[in-house]
C-alpha cells in the first residue's frame, strides 16, 4: 500500500509531460509530485527508435530507484509508442503512458477527417497505424511531424512567447496537405503542444483540440483509488537529467506552480 508521501512520477523529455501534470492536479490536487525531464537527451522527436528504447528504461529505472513512485507516468508521447512495453517489462511499479487521443478525435469529428501532429518518431509509429485502424476507421488520419513546436514550447515555459506565424507555419504542414482543409478534430499528439494551444485556437479558430491530458489524469485517479495522500498539498519536485542555465530558468518559472525543489539525476 501507497505511503501518503509516496510520488507520482512523470517523465518527458522536457517540459511537455506539464500538459499531463496539470489536470491530474485538478482531480488530485494533494498528490506528491516529481517531475523528470530528460533535458540531457532532448529533443526526443528526432532521434531514432533504438536510442529511445535504450534511453527510457534505463533512465526510468534509476528515476524509480531514487524516489520511490507508487505510480509512474510517462508523459511524453514519442516515448511511450516506442519504448511503453520495455518500461512496463522493467518496472515493477505501474506505468501509465501517453498515446495519440485519436480515438476521442474521432468521436468528436464531424468531417470525419483528423490531423495528428505529433513528432516525426511519434507520427511515424505503427502503434499510431494501429489506433487510426481501431478507432478511426471511417475517418482519413492526416499527420504532420513537427520538432520546430517542441523548440517552441519549451521556449516559451523559458520565457519567450511563442509567435504566431511560427506556429501557423507548423500547423500549415496539417492544413495544407490534400484534404487538409477539412480536419475539424486535431490531436496533440505530443505533450508540448497543449502548452501552445492558445496560439494555435489563434490560428485556426474553426478547429477543435484534443490531447490525452485529461484521459491520463482519470486513469491516474482510478489506479490509485483508495490509496493514501497527504492531507494539504506538498511541494513538487523538478529533476533534470542535465542542469543548466535553461533549466534553472525553466524551473524558476514554475515555482509558481507548486514546484519547489530543483535537482539533477
Ligand atoms: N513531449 C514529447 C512527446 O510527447 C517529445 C518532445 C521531444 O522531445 O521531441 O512526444
Amino acid at each position: 500500500m501507497a505511503e501518503p508521501a509516496q510520488p507520482v512520477l512523470f517523465f518527458d523529455s522536457g517540459v511537455g509531460g506539464l500538459s499531463v501534470v496539470a489536470p491530474t492536479r485538478v482531480m488530485l490536487p494533494t498528490a506528491p509530485i516529481v517531475y523528470a525531464a530528460d533535458s540531457a537527451g532532448f529533443p526526443y522527436g528526432i532521434k531514432t527508435e533504438g536510442e529511445i528504447a535504450a534511453r527510457v528504461p534505463a533512465l526510468l529505472g534509476r528515476l524509480v530507484e531514487r524516489y520511490r513512485p507508487r505510480l509512474v507516468v510517462i508523459a511524453c508521447n514519442t516515448a511511450s509508442t516506442i519504448a511503453l512495453p520495455v518500461v512496463r517489462a522493467a518496472l515493477d511499479v505501474p506505468v501509465v503512458g501517453t498515446v495519440p487521443a485519436i480515438r476521442v478525435a474521432a468521436a468528436a469529428s464531424k468531417t470525419r477527417v483528423i490531423g495528428v501532429l505529433g513528432t516525426e518518431a511519434t507520427v511515424r509509429q505503427p502503434y499510431v497505424d494501429d489506433l487510426a485502424a481501431r478507432f478511426a476507421a471511417d475517418c482519413t488520419v492526416l499527420r504532420h511531424g513537427s520538432a520546430a513546436l517542441v523548440e517552441l514550447a519549451e521556449a516559451a515555459l523559458a520565457g519567450t512567447p511563442p509567435d504566431h506565424d511560427a506556429v501557423a507555419a507548423e500547423l500549415a504542414g496539417l492544413f495544407d496537405q490534400p484534404g487538409g482543409g477539412a480536419i475539424d478534430v486535431l490531436v496533440n499528439a505530443c505533450t508540448h503542444f497543449p502548452l501552445l494551444e492558445d496560439v494555435m485556437r489563434r490560428v485556426a479558430p474553426h478547429v477543435a483540440f484534443v490531447d490525452g491530458g485529461p484521459g491520463i489524469a482519470r486513469r491516474i485517479v482510478s489506479l490509485t483509488a483508495g490509496q493514501a495522500f497527504p492531507a494539504t498539498p506538498v511541494p513538487g519536485r523538478l529533476v533534470f537529467t542535465r542542469l543548466g542555465t535553461r533549466e534553472r530558468q525553466i524551473a524558476g518559472g514554475l515555482e509558481a506552480q507548486g514546484f519547489g525543489v530543483v535537482e539533477a539525476l
